[in-house]
Order: structure tokens, then sequence, then C-alpha cells
């Protein structure tokens, strides 16, 4: 397994962050697949700099927010639908970003900014809840990102659409909202077949699976004998 260097850099931050969480929330703090390890694989792909204004879509509680802001001095917009703007706000302070990132807690449909205002728009682990619609990179998302500008998503995945149905062994793990979960090959034609992008890369994460199984879902994964499951990462263009 490649080693990260955002978890280096930035982990005990994140930690720090983590604990402040569990004490206010008094609860643990449930985590999917690495978010520090997702946005380093995806800003590997794209072109960061200082000065562009960047939307981090469905940013939970902004971790990949403040990195973004740290390691790139882009201006971060942290979007969210069910953490709050002051909680995230109170975060941002804590990490020192309180200057460059934005909270902003707002649904997907009804986002409160102006046409071509981002640089590049990303989501971690969360594009896929509301972006498996036909109709809503179109209608919602693709306008947010000027010409020339950058997308990038990465979300849980399949190695390949199920064809025959859900696999048996999955079936007594599966959730409803897992039917969001698609193929690298599904989510280009999403995107492609609009015309508003090119397809830069749209990809399964090397040892994707294994990458999601170290923090999350532990049993799917060892029901998924088959290895439907793993992590996609798409980049893509404004026309
Ligand atoms: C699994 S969490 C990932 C959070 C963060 N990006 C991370 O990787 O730690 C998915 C996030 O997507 C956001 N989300 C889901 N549906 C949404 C919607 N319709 N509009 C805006 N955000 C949404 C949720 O608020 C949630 O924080």
């Amino acid at each position: 397994m490649r080693t990260y260097r955002f978890k280096e850099k930035y982990g005990s931050l994140i930690n720090e962050l983590i604990q402040d969480l569990e004490e206010q929330t008094n609860s643990k703090y449930i985590m999917g697949p690495d978010a520090l390890c997702l946005l380093e694989l995806l800003c590997d792909k794209m072109k960061l700099a200082p000065g562009m204004r960047v939307l981090d879509m469905g940013c939970g509680t902004g971790f990949t927010s403040i990195i973004l802001a740290k390691e790139y001095g882009v201006t971060v917009f942290a979007n969210d639908l069910w953490f709050s703007a002051t909680d995230n706000y109170k975060r941002f302070l804590k990490a020192g970003v309180q200057d460059l990132v934005v909270p902003i807690q707002a649904e997907a449909h009804s986002l409160p900014y102006a046409s071509e205002f981002f640089d590049a728009a990303i989501s971690i682990d969360a594009y896929h809840y509301f972006g498996t619609d036909e109709c809503y990179f179109n209608n919602h998302y693709a306008r947010l990102v000027k010409q020339g500008g950058q997308f990038g998503i990465v979300s849980p995945a399949l190695t390949r659409e199920f064809t025959g149905g859900l696999p048996e062994g999955l079936v007594p793990l599966w959730e409803p909202d897992m039917y969001t979960w698609h193929s690298a090959d599904w989510w280009r034609m999403m995107w492609q077949k609009t015309n508003l992008v090119d397809v830069t890369c749209s990809e399964d994460i090397p040892n994707g699976k294994a990458l999601w199984r170290a923090t999350a879902d532990f049993e799917l994964h060892d029901a998924d004998t088959e290895n439907y499951l793993t992590l996609m990462l798409m980049t893509a263009v404004k026309r």
C-alpha cells in the first residue's frame, strides 16, 4: 500500500478535530473511506493553484476543505447538507483557515452560487448521493464552474455493473442507498454525454477495495467475494 503525504502532514490536526467533534457530540465519529487519502489521490490528478476558488461539495465536517486551503492556498466554499455551517466554521477557526474557507449549508439542488464562479469543484465520497440523476449535472452542477475549469469526484463504486442482479453474498448487508454505486465507465458516460465537459480521467483507484476497507464497511467487503466493490475517481474539464 502506498503512503499518503496528506495523512502524514495533516493527520494529527485532523485527529485533534475529530476528538473535539466526538467530545461535543458525545458519540464516535463514523468514518467512511479515509477522506485524506481520497483527496490526495484526486488532487494529484488536478491542477490547483493559490488564488483559485474551489467548491468542496458535500464536505461533511470540512476536513478536506481545511487541507485544500492549507496545501494549495485556494479559497474554498465548504458546502454540506448534514453538517451546520456554524460547526464547520468553528473547525475552520481552530485550523486557522477561516480567511480561506467559507462554510455553507446548502442542498445540492439549490446551491447559492453564481454561474461560472468556481475554478474547480471537487466532491469526496458525496457526489453519488445526488449526482446519479441524469439531469443533475447539466441542470445544477456544470454551470458552477467556468470554461476551462475542473471537476473532480471520488466515490464508492463498482468494478463492473451488476448485470445479473445483486450478488448473493451482498444481499443480507445491502442498504437501499448503495444503489448509487456505479462503475467508472458508467460515471464517464454520465458526464461525457452531456457534451458540457471532457472527461480527462475515470478509473478505479488502485487497491480501492483495500483502501475503503481499511476504515469502513468491513463486513460488506468480506462478503464481496467477487470483488465488485472499489473506489472510483473521475476528473473533467468544462468545455
Ligand atoms: C459520506 S459524507 C462525506 C463527507 C466528506 N466529504 C468526507 O469525505 O469526509 C457525504 C456528505 O454528502 C453530503 N450530502 C449528501 N446529500 C447531499 C445533498 N443532497 N446536498 C448536499 N450535500 C449532500 C452530506 O451532508 C454528507 O456530509
